[in-house]
């Protein structure tokens, strides 16, 4: 191995990492001092919630994928750290990046912390105060062993700052998540996808449901889909589905839904439900949508980039600046509301023009650089003080 590179594993687990750790990658890659290693933990496998991520993002194949697979939370997570903390061990990083909140990210970062490796966590300090989400825990226990923390909008900070954190360890650096939608916009402006399925901009939603909180229970997701099957009077819903939710929401039978067929186009009202979408399809998707309704804490963050509106189906959020400064309208759980809050928004058309809008601050479309520079800075300082202690200065 080199001895004169910094070797930093990067962390993949489940379909929203890949998005994040894409634009960190390749710029690691091009800095001499750093030798990245990509290191998918295999908690999402099948092609499309992974393989087709890693291609169109260029992430390439990984260098070590750990093949966790499905599980329950603590038996996933328990997975992850065995296989990941062999994997550490053998090969000693000098830094381990994870991002976001799924259950690879606390596994990876609890590992680092206890083989004294240092963590970095990108999109730290979101904090939606709902303990009942398995995203918040994840969420608390990876920034409290992180040694950098690196933050995407204002209340991320404060709610580290909060919690004791180090200021000195808190990085704002914008959204990179935004890189790589800055990246793929213009491909995804091509994607035959609106073709195929036969719909013009502007001229249907798109649905994104998977959180536990709202499919795991038949009755609260048969109330939700009635009432979109409601809104999909008005336009087209196009319902890329989760594996999680698509046995679950078919069982159901609602009589509105249907799944999409490739060869055909989707007609001028119903559910349409696709199999999940690529990173370009979902992206050109979203960005000619009328509007798009989710419980995801990504395409948040999306929608208010691309100026589309967003009615997110939660309770609380974790990215409130999408709220206050974004199109993002918080609605709660409650069905009727849903359909009140779908209809007024398809009745205004509050659609921002991309003319006046301006996107939260430092997401930009260089937030990887921001991120890659802290961390040459700390690894550059973190080996000089090794040498020190080495007595090799
Ligand atoms: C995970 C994350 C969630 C994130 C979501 C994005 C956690 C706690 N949750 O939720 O924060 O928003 O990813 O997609 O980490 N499955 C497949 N194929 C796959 C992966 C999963 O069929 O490639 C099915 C399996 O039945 C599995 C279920 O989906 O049991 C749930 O997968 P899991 O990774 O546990 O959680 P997600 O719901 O995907």
């Amino acid at each position: 191995m080199d001895k004169n590179r910094f070797k930093v594993f990067n962390v993949v687990g489940a379909r929203p990492n890949m998005m994040k750790m894409a634009p960190i990658m390749a710029e690691m890659r091009r800095h001499a001092d750093l030798h990245p290693v990509l290191v998918h933990t295999g908690q999402h496998y099948d092609f499309a919630m992974s393989q087709v991520f890693l291609e169109q993002l260029n992430l390439g194949e990984p260098d070590h994928n750990l093949q966790v697979g499905s599980g329950t939370h603590h038996a996933q997570t328990a997975e992850v750290m065995r296989r990941f903390g062999e994997l550490a061990q053998a090969e000693r990083p000098d830094l381990i990046v994870v991002a976001g909140d799924v259950n690879s990210t606390m596994a990876c970062a609890l590992v680092g912390a206890k083989e004294l490796i240092p963590v970095a966590h990108v999109e730290s300090g979101l904090r939606s105060f709902d303990r009942t989400m398995p995203e918040e825990i994840n969420r608390v226990v990876t920034d409290s062993v992180s040694d950098i923390l690196f933050t995407t909008e204002a209340s991320a900070a404060e709610n580290l700052l909060h919690e004791g954190i180090d200021p000195n360890k808190i990085h704002f650096v914008g959204n990179v998540m935004i890189d790589s939608l800055v990246f793929a916009l213009e491909t995804a402006r091509k994607s035959p996808m609106r073709e195929q399925l036969g719909v013009g901009r502007g001229e249907y939603v798109v649905l994104t449901l998977h959180r536990p909180a709202n499919v795991d229970d038949p009755i609260r997701l048969r109330a939700a889909l009635e009432a979109i099957a409601k809104i999909s009077e008005d336009l087209p819903v196009i319902f890329p589905i989760h594996p999680r939710t698509a046995s679950r929401a078919m069982e159901l039978r609602i009589p509105e839904m249907q799944a999409w067929n490739p060869g055909g186009k989707v007609g001028p009202r119903g559910i349409w439900t696709l199999p999940p979408a690529s990173y370009i399809d979902f992206l050109g998707l979203v960005d000619s949508a009328a509007m798009v309704i989710t419980d995801s804490g990504g395409i948040q963050e999306e929608t208010t980039y691309l100026g589309v509106p967003c009615l997110t189906f939660r309770d609380n959020t974790e990215r409130p600046i999408t709220v206050t400064e974004g199109t993002n309208r918080l609605i709660g759980t409650d069905p009727q509301n849903l359909l009140r809050e779908a209809q007024s928004v398809l009745a205004q058309g509050v659609r921002k023009a991309s003319r006046e809008y301006t996107p939260p601050g430092l997401w930009d479309g260089h937030a990887s650089e921001r991120i890659v520079a802290v961390v040459r800075n700390y690894l550059g300082k973190a080996g000089m003080s090794v040498s020190l202690a080495a007595g090799r200065l």
